[in-house]
């Protein structure tokens, strides 16, 4: 019989789409949720990995964007426009592929990982590198989809891609027979936490599930308008997914943050990339480095108490590490060359 059918079809009666609508499916969704045996040791509590990067176009992007382009093909779009650090630009240009639509992306110039450029190019997506940052980009594309309506805006200002990206927390529900006590997720244009938080609540509504997570979000330190409770001109950070200064969807995050008895902190550069080391080399997850801002989050509330002992965590990491090898490479030993011999073997792996 037939798999997974994507999540506009496995949660038919919770995600509307467009009465007759097609729907526009890569069978997203349906993501593994991993036990973190060497986590859950490390900080003393039942930890577990929602891995979006197992999506089809290797992020959460995916679950917003059958929704989305589901909605502006019946709409009678004839092209979707986006923003994006990367990962929302890859998985519009995939969808609208799909749909036969044309897909223009809005990037900041030199700032998005090279896996995910190569992905709007092998799409077919019409590629602008925008001489300024994802806050630029955005602003740019609200502009020009506003005065064309031919055009359909898929970021997550687009509430139809937070329909999408909310079946996350069913998934995890689904699966754990109920919502964790503590979600941890990064933050950046702040669409996935307001999506989590909203389906989290919607089950709990429906009584499908009984608790409500505390929400802990997590900026990257050079990206943390939220933690600064303004927003910021000049965004840096080696996690360039998440190199936002201006999110959105800013009364969603700290709505979250603060219904759920939670937190939105900041993480330094130097703890993500400590984090992603780690989750590769203990856990065997590769992630792109904003992914591992949960991770990181996870380590430093386990630290200063903030994590309750033996509390059930789940952490999304959001990206796969794929789409950013350069970070990898910089950021790692490089390996070493050895001449085709035997011994060479031997003695670069100090065997005796
Ligand atoms: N992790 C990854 C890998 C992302 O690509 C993003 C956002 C986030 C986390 C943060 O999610 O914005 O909903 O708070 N990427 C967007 C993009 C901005 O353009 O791909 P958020």
């Amino acid at each position: 019989g037939a798999g997974w059918p994507g999540l506009i079809a496995a949660y038919a009666d919770r995600v509307a789409v467009p009465p007759g609508a097609k729907p526009i499916t890569l069978f997203e969704g349906g993501t593994p949720l991993l036990p973190a045996p060497a986590l859950s040791q490390l900080v003393g509590a039942d930890v577990w990995l929602k891995i979006e990067g197992a999506n089809p176009t290797g992020s959460f992007k995916d679950r917003g964007m059958t929704v989305a382009v589901t909605h502006a093909l019946a709409s009678g779009a004839k092209a979707v426009i986006c923003a994006s650090t990367g990962n929302t630009s890859a998985s519009a240009a995939a969808y609208a592929a799909r749909a036969g639509m044309t897909c223009a992306v809005l990037i900041p110039e030199g700032k998005i990982a090279t896996g995910k450029l190569a992905q709007a190019v092998v799409y077919g997506a019409k590629i602008l590198q925008v001489q300024g940052n994802f806050d630029d980009c955005l602003e740019l594309a609200r502009k020009t989809a506003a005065s064309h309506e031919e055009i359909a805006l898929v970021n997550s200002v687009n509430p139809v891609r937070i329909e999408g990206q909310k079946t996350a927390a069913f998934e995890i529900c689904d699966v754990l027979g109920d919502a964790p006590d503590i979600h941890i997720l990064p933050v950046g244009n702040a669409g996935n936490i307001t999506a989590y938080w909203k389906g989290y609540s919607e089950y709990r509504t429906d009584g499908i599930s009984d608790r409500l997570p505390r929400m802990f979000g997590f900026q990257a330190a050079g990206a943390a308008p939220l933690v600064l409770g303004h927003p910021i001109s000049d965004p840096e950070t080696i996690a360039t997914a998440i190199r936002i200064g201006a999110p959105a969807s800013w009364n969603g995050a700290i709505n979250a943050r603060d219904a759920s008895d939670g937190l939105i902190d900041m993480v330094t550069d130097e703890q993500i990339l400590d984090a992603y080391r780690l989750l590769a080399t203990t856990e065997g997850v590769f992630v792109e480095p904003a992914s591992a801002a949960s991770i990181a989050g996870l380590l430093a509330t386990a630290a200063d108490g903030r994590l309750p002992k033996g509390a059930r965590v789940v952490c999304t990491v959001t990206g796969n590490g794929l789409k950013d090898p350069q970070t990898a490479l910089m950021t790692l030993t490089a390996p070493t060359v050895i001449p085709v011999v035997a011994e060479a073997v031997a003695d670069a792996l100090d065997l005796t």
